[in-house]
């Protein structure tokens, strides 16, 4: 996945096409970083002007002179730099988790850090493409969304005023190893792995509160949120588990979906009874989302399937950035 990358490879640095965006990429030797190399390096309108690993340095950003700077970085590190690239100018389009949250407050416990600029979580545009409006062509900052959020919000939205809170929304979410970066680590090496299944992180994983909020849960509502580590390398499956105040019929769930999700280029929702697969999706920018109605309508298991490195990461982000800068979509992203 990161092959193709040299550090801090400055590319095309001379007079800038006035039609093409500049942008850099820090974190471009990650495993979603070298992905958005991949997608950035075939847009047509952008220019990519540094790539850079963990020896960034602010000097070399400022020779690159991008616009626009994507961070696939640890999430402390972005919460440092993100203010940095905004106070010069720059756009930014974090993948990690340091701007995702709202509340301050949420940052100790979840991602074991204090913000240091909590104004900009105010600030930051959470980046589920599809249920942005207008906030992206106008945002210095934005939030791409979590890999499981993505996957359980797309699939819950568009039904979430259908929703009976007072019994509890189970995602039990399934992602291939990937989801964990590039770091090296025994339980993520081949011998852990390899024929084996494990849930983990049940209760603490950081993408719970991200989840909560992106449904607007509140604070009582009972959400269980199951990760898994999936003996693959990339992919998410969320299935999950949700209850309605009435009864709701197959055709019914068809027109919400099909009315929430007619513009979205990246959203396909599968008919009634269908549920959809990794392998539909896997290096592929898109979602697939199937559903089965159970007990006369009451209930329903949904089944949400993402790429965790492209619409769970890279491709979404360029999806976003498409939107900041005004170009169609699906550009770059082979629609
Ligand atoms: N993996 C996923 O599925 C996924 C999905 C959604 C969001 N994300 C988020 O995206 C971010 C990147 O994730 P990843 O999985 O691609 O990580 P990764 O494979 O571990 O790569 C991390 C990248 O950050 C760079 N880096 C580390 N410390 C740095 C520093 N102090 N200054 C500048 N660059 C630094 C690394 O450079 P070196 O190579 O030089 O060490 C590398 O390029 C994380 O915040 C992650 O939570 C990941």
């Amino acid at each position: 996945m990161t092959e193709n990358i040299h550090i801090t490879e400055r590319v095309g640095t001379g007079a800038a096409t006035p039609a093409l965006t500049r942008v850099a990429i820090i974190g471009a030797t990650g495993y979603s970083g070298a992905e958005l190399a991949e997608i950035l390096k075939r847009h047509p309108h952008v220019q990519v002007t540094g790539l850079f690993g963990s020896e960034f340095q602010m000097d070399s950003l400022a020779e690159a002179a991008p616009e626009a700077v994507f961070l696939a970085v640890p999430n402390e590190v972005s919460a440092h730099l993100a203010p940095k690239l905004i106070e010069a100018g720059m756009r930014v389009i974090d993948l990690s988790g340091a701007f995702r949250l709202r509340d301050e407050n949420l940052y100790p416990r979840w991602y074991g850090f204090t913000h240091e600029s909590p104004e900009l979580l105010e600030e930051a545009v959470y980046g589920l493409t599809e249920w942005c409006n207008g906030e992206l062509k106008k945002a210095r900052l934005v939030a791409n969304p979590g890999c499981y959020p993505t996957s359980v919000l797309l699939a819950l939205r568009p039904i979430m005023y259908l929703i009976d809170r007072g019994q509890p929304v189970i995602c039990d979410s399934k992602s291939g190893v990937s989801g964990a970066g590039k770091k090296s680590d025994l339980a993520f090496s081949f011998s852990e792995l390899f024929g084996n299944f494990k849930a983990y992180g049940v209760g603490q994983h950081r993408h719970e509160p991200e989840i909560r909020q992106g449904l607007h849960l509140g604070d009582r509502a009972t959400l269980v949120f199951v990760p898994h580590l999936l003996p693959t390398v990339r992919g998410i499956l969320s299935t999950i588990h949700v209850g309605f105040t009435r009864p709701i019929t197959p055709g019914e769930m068809e027109q919400i979906y099909a009315a929430s999700y007619a513009n979205a280029p990246f959203v396909k929702v599968l008919p009634p009874g269908q549920l959809p697969e990794l392998k539909n999706v896997v290096n592929k920018p898109h979602a697939e989302i199937g559903y089965q109605l159970l007990q006369g309508g009451r209930r329903a298991v949904i089944v949400s399937v993402i790429d965790n490195l492209l619409k769970g990461a890279a491709s979404q982000a360029v999806q976003n950035f498409n939107r900041m800068y005004g170009y169609p979509e699906t550009e770059g992203l082979g629609q």
